[in-house]
């Protein structure tokens, strides 16, 4: 076997990118299984700072292969951009994959996510504006084109056709806005399946042989538990499923083919667009973890809304999941703090709530509680080894790890490769220290 699942703990940009780049060594697939190029994962390769959108960042390796599932949704025009610039720095896309049954982003459903966020004026989701919305939809609605469809011209040139005019009758009818020229997308479309037929594979199977093999496959999420469109934060969420179970659905693997769940949780908390955020520092606080943690959107460059690590969704995510350990990235981001909080409960009128709450309302309306915790004040970004770190920084791994109620087994201090600890026995390291505020928990 094993599998392995590494999924986004928060809303998304938790750093997986540099953790999927750190397990790498010891996989021999790993496979993206939903989402498209709304996602962003910043990797530092050879002292380059490289951005992927869509395929898997295993690319980087040549003993990888990269398997991109049936549950992404695929930009061909992205993806041949990404395939040229990854050559151009002189590394091979020859080991990708695409699945046959992976869904087509089309420059109509582009134009549609944008249209669509503009008629909604203040209630827009704030989406990323890649077609990611209108792509599933359509795979829903049973009229999406899929990669398999690229292989045949004729079927191409039928069900190519029959979608833009689908979506060209909502672009004119609906919001009034020019139609695409269907002879000029038709065109690109063709010169696309050119490029990307011969990556195009049945997935699944390869996936399958290599689980029989006793190798190891690493399934790389996209956004977060949050952004899930069944369990995050609806509407508010993107239009695939990133949690665990997403890896099964999407791959073409079962549950039983997955042994492990790795989560990925920033020290802190940020959010890119519209939805709330109990723990949001809109202050200088915030503005100081954007400074320092860089946080800027991968995809659009927007700023990322910053705030305080909040213990009640890691829970949530950790139960929704089924994680069996932890990755904590930029916890040198919080070094600059005197005193470091996080949330452990919402309050809601005289109500406390120890779970993610069940109504939207209240999640909208909560007052975070948090506990307060001493800061380190002291850079930490070289540390390699747990012993390295100051005892309020332990400290505070260690409260993550009791309120999570899983071992945290890496911790990231920097975005290099380099600048990461990992923890071997996660919990029984940590121990050592016992937790220093449980007493001062308010509840
Ligand atoms: P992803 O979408 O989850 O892969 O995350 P992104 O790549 O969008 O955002 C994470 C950002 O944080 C990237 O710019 C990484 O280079 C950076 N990063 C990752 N881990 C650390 C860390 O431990 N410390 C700091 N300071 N930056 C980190
Ligand atoms: P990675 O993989 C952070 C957010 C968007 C918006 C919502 C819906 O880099 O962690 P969509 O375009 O998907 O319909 O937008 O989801 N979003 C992300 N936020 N990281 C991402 O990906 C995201 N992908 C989508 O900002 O709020
Ligand atoms: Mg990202």
């Amino acid at each position: 076997m094993p599998g392995i699942v590494l999924v986004g703990a928060q809303w998304g940009d938790e750093g997986k990118g540099k953790i999927t780049d750190l397990l790498a060594d010891d996989m021999h697939v790993v496979a993206r299984y939903q989402g498209g190029n709304n996602a962003g994962h910043t990797i530092i390769y050879q002292d380059k700072v490289l951005k992927l959108h869509l395929i898997p960042s295993g690319i980087l390796y040549p003993h990888i292969i990269s398997v991109i599932g049936n549950g992404v949704v695929v930009n061909p025009a992205v993806i041949v951009q990404e395939m040229d610039e990854l050559n151009e720095l002189g590394i091979s896309t020859e080991n990708l994959r695409i699945s046959h049954n992976a869904h087509i982003i089309l420059r109509c459903h582009e134009v549609l996510d944008g249209l669509s966020e503009e008629s909604r004026g203040s209630f827009g989701l704030g989406t990323t504006r890649r077609g990611i919305g209108p792509t599933y939809a359509d795979k829903a609605m049973r009229v999406g084109l899929r990669m398999q469809d690229l292989v045949y011209p004729r079927i191409l040139e039928e069900k190519g056709r029959l979608l833009f005019k689908l979506k060209n009758e909502m672009i004119a009818g609906l919001y009034q806005a020019p139609p695409l020229d269907i002879d000029e997308e038709m065109e690109k479309l063709r010169h696309y399946a050119d490029r990307l037929r011969p990556y195009i594979d049945d997935t699944s199977l390869i996936i399958k042989s290599a689980l029989r093999e006793g190798k190891n496959v690493l399934f790389e999420g996209a956004q977060g538990t949050l952004l899930d469109l069944d369990h995050g934060t609806y509407p508010y969420v993107t239009s695939s499923n990133p949690t665990a179970g997403g890896a099964c659905t999407g791959t073409g693997v079962g549950p039983r083919d997955i042994e492990e769940i790795i989560g990925v949780s920033k020290a802190y908390l940020t959010r890119v667009g519209s939805g709330p955020f109990p723990t949001e520092q809109s202050n200088e606080i915030g503005e100081a973890m954007q400074k320092l943690g860089q946080e800027f959107g991968t995809t659009t460059g927007r700023v990322r809304r910053c705030g305080w690590l909040d213990t009640v969704l890691l829970r949530y995510a950790v139960r929704i999941n089924t994680m069996t350990s932890l990755a904590v990235t930029k916890l040198d981001v919080l070094s600059q703090f005197d005193t470091i909080k996080a949330c452990v409960r919402y309050k809601y009128g005289d109500e406390l709530f120890e779970e993610f709450p069940v109504h939207q309302e209240i999640f909208s309306r909560c007052e975070p509680v948090y506990v307060d915790m001493p800061g380190w004040g002291i850079d930490i970004s070289e540390a390699t080894t747990l012993e390295e770190l100051p005892p309020e920084a332990r400290s505070y791994l260690q409260f993550i790890q009791e309120e999570a109620g899983i071992p945290v087994k890496i911790v990231s201090v920097g975005p290099e490769r380099r600048q990461t600890i990992v923890i071997d026995g996660g919990e029984r390291r940590l121990e050592e220290r016992k937790f220093l505020f449980q007493d001062d928990l308010p509840l």
